[in-house]
């Protein structure tokens, strides 16, 4: 709705600068208006564009790691990630979209300080709640829309989706006061539409002149106008929210991402919230604007999901729903580290990469409260990060998690086994072997046939990279004369011996192992 005029300088901008960034309050449109540049840039202005969301990055450590994962990057080297992506970005003449910089800036600020220094042809557009602060960079403001003219156009609409219409002149009148005393903030324009089957306009203009009008005093000069604003319009819609639509308005802050809907209902559920009642308080909370469905995804904008949070930590409840959360997520990587050498790979792979930045809640929590678990986890993800390109997240979690003391030795076995094969793809080959060596020896205590033979495979692969085909052989075959590992554990086993023939010249032999496969 309108910002024409915003969208052309924009793009403008972004064909003579080197760093803009959106700056303006929670719900002002800063995403939207990032969103619809990149959609209308002339063809030929970048080789291409890359949006990375920052709202959900789980570790600040991870930054790079995100921007590269956004760009496409897929780094298996040992070098600096900084170093990498400004090797692979290069001379490119490419746009980097930073959405939600605000919560990381000092961060976003030495990134991109790096990045611009080496790039000359990058551009980035950035999107925050304040300025970043690096030299260079051109801050615009990103103002509500005209209260009189877009903002009433955007309620009139979105009332009209909600089955409203203005009735007559007083209405009119009435929706025009309510997009003043809402200053034209979109969010809160959008959340007082949604407001109106259940609430006259001219009511709403009474009680936003009643409350706002009482905000001016005294104590509500600390907070800016459009803070109160919003804060007064997602109070609102809270309080017309039936009790259960409410509940699951704050259990589900606590995803990172958008949510899919089996999820919502395993990880929210529980107390008052019953399996139906899910679905219904689902339904009352798209009626409200408050969330929106993508797919089979449910999705809250940021200012609407603070808002949860905050009033999940009332309830008691946040700590509650973070260990529900991760177990969950636990639960989804034990299932696709079982499914990942099985028919169902594509669905297990697309399972954990859609659920990426919860997953990384899910350690997060399980590190900051009970450790062994985090490795646990840590181990089941590490190969799928290790074969789909999460090299960088992989190493920064499971090395954090080998400093847990307490886990049982198959679960170290695990860990060190999916470090192993991380070292293993970054080249550093060395590490690996005592990784591989260490794997062996819990492996053996925990009396753990799988991992005693994975230990083999990354034995083996090792042995292959070091031009010791034979030896690599001998390597599997011993782990195979093992009757009891796993199906999975086994074909890696038989993957290395399939190199090893390749390596040694019998290559009709090999085809026939593979084919086996
Ligand atoms: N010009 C517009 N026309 C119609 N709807 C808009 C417009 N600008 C913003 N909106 C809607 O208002 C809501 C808030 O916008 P957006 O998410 O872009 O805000 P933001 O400034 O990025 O907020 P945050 O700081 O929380 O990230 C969204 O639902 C968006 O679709
Ligand atoms: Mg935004």
């Amino acid at each position: 709705m309108g910002r024409q005029q915003d969208v052309a300088t924009l793009i403008a901008r972004l064909q003579t600068e080197r760093l803009v960034t959106l700056v303006g309050t929670g719900g002002v449109g800063k995403s939207r208006l990032a969103e619809r540049a990149a959609g209308l840039l002339p063809p030929d202005a970048f080789e291409s564009v890359h949006w990375a969301p920052l709202w959900s990055l789980g570790s600040r450590s991870l930054l790079t790691a995100l921007v590269a994962d956004a760009c496409g990057l897929s780094d298996h080297s040992s070098r600096d990630p900084v170093d990498a992506l400004t090797a692979w970005i290069g001379s490119r003449r490419i746009l980097l979209i930073l959405d939600s910089c605000e919560h990381l800036i000092g961060e976003c600020a030495k990134l991109l300080g790096a990045l611009l220094a080496a790039c000359p042809a990058l551009v980035v557009l950035a999107t925050s709640r304040e300025q970043l602060g690096v030299a260079g960079e051109r801050a615009v403001r990103v103002d509500p829309l005209a209260p009189d003219s877009d903002a009433l156009e955007l309620l009139t609409e979105r009332a009209a989706a909600a089955g409203v219409r203005w009735e007559n002149a007083e209405d009119r009148v009435a929706a025009a006061e309510v997009c003043h005393w809402l200053e034209g903030l979109p969010l809160a324009v959008e959340l007082a539409a949604a407001q109106l089957p259940e609430r006259s306009v001219r009511g709403m203009a009474r009680l936003l002149s009643d409350r706002l009008a009482l905000a001016e005093q005294p104590d509500s000069t600390v907070q800016p106008s459009r803070h109160r604003v919003l804060r007064t319009t997602i109070g609102w819609s809270h309080e017309l929210c039936e009790p259960t639509e409410r509940l699951l308005w704050a259990r589900l802050s606590v995803f990172r991402s958008d949510a899919a809907l089996d999820e919502v209902v395993r990880v929210c559920r529980g107390g008052p919230l019953t399996d139906e009642l899910v679905d219904e308080a689902i339904a009352g909370l798209r009626r409200k604007n408050l969330v929106t469905v993508h797919g089979d995804r449910l999705r809250m904008l940021d200012t609407v999901r603070e808002y949860g949070a905050m009033w999940l930590s009332e309830l008691g409840e946040a700590g509650a729903l973070a260990d529900r959360h991760a177990e969950h997520f636990d639960a989804v990587a034990a299932a696709a580290d079982r499914e990942w050498w099985g028919p169902d790979q594509a669905a297990a792979y697309t399972r954990l990469s859609d659920s990426h930045e919860d997953l990384c809640a899910a350690l997060e929590h399980f590190l900051a409260t009970d450790p062994p678990r985090a490795a646990t986890l840590a181990g089941n993800l590490g190969f799928f990060w290790a074969c789909c390109g999460y090299l960088h997240e992989a190493g920064h979690y499971l090395e954090e998690c080998m400093l847990v003391a307490e886990a049982p030795a198959s679960v170290l076995a695990k860990l060190c086994w999916s470090l192993g094969v991380v070292r293993c793809l970054r080249g550093e080959y060395q590490e690996a072997a005592g990784l591989a060596e260490r794997t062996r020896t819990e492996a053996l205590r925990a009396a753990d046939e799988t991992l005693l033979a994975d230990a083999a495979y990354l034995q083996g692969l090792l042995m292959l990279l070091r031009g010791e085909p034979q030896e690599a052989m001998r390597t599997a075959d011993r782990a195979l004369a093992r009757p009891h590992a796993t199906p999975a554990a086994a074909a890696r086993c038989r993957l290395v011996r399939v190199f090893a023939l390749t390596a040694s010249g019998s290559v009709q032999s090999a085809r026939v192992e593979a084919e086996a496969l």
